[in-house]
């Protein structure tokens, strides 16, 4: 099953997808977090990305493309793959579109996360994150057991360079400029679901679960 996670900055992509991981039998393909994980090990890519994370700019389409499909033709993603963050233009649905359908896959789900923008800013202003397994917390919603630690891999919590909140504001600039328009995209293809994000984790994340089990009966 390869399945992907749309919604804003702060809809909950990651934390739905920790939640799902353990369902689905699919593996994790976040772009966010690929870029990331660069910039920490101080590759080119990583600077690359950098340069435009910082501000709430989108990595340019032709790197984002190349750095995901690379990623999906490790073994490990042969099952599925539940994708985070990408596509987010037109351009890259397309490229996963061509790429999986020429080795006779195809994107099964997608799933629309919808949250109010007041609350998206409310999220990230208040997000912790893992900086070993990227787990998201959040300082009043979901809590690490322990200030500071990861509760599964006992990293590191910090805060991401990009949700002060006038990056935040840019970042949602960028999604309904250039994320919506995928929407109606896999709306045509008749694959997407849409899920109403705007209430408790675990809520949202059986909505999720209990859909795509329906879907793939
Ligand atoms: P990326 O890392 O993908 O960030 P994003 O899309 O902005 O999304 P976030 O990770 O901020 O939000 P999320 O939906 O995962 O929310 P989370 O679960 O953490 O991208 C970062 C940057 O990389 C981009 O700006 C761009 O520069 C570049 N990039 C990445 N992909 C790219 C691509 N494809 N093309 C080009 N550039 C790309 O939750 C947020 C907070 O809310 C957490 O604290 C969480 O605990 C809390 N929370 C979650 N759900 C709930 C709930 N139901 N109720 C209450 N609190 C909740
Ligand atoms: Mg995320
Ligand atoms: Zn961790």
């Amino acid at each position: 099953m390869n399945v992907v996670l749309l919604g804003a900055p702060g809809a909950g992509k990651g934390t739905q997808a920790a939640i799902l991981l353990s369902q689905l039998g699919v593996v994790h393909v976040a772009s966010g977090d690929l870029f990331r994980r660069a910039l920490e090990k101080k590759t080119e890519l990583g600077l690359l990305a950098k340069s435009y994370m910082e501000k709430g700019e989108l990595v340019p389409d032709e790197v984002t493309i190349n750095m995901v499909l690379e990623r999906i033709r490790q073994q490990d993603c042969a099952d599925g793959v539940l994708f985070d963050g990408f596509p987010r233009t037109l351009s890259q649905a397309e490229a996963l579109d061509d790429k999986l359908a020429g080795e006779g896959r195809q994107i099964d789900s997608v799933v629309y996360i919808e949250v109010p923008a007041e609350e998206l800013v409310k999220r990230l202003s208040g997000r912790w994150i893992c900086r070993e397994c990227q787990t998201p917390y959040h300082e009043q919603s979901s809590p690490p057991k322990e200030v500071g630690r990861c509760d599964i891999c006992g990293g590191e919590l910090y805060q991401r360079a990009d949700d002060k909140e006038e990056t935040v504001r840019e970042r949602l600039k960028v999604f309904f400029s250039q994320t919506v328009p995928i929407v109606e995209y896999y709306d045509l293809q008749k694959k997407l679901l849409r899920v109403d994000g705007n209430r408790g984790i675990d809520e949202v994340g059986a909505e999720i679960t209990g859909m795509l089990r329906a879907g793939s009966d």
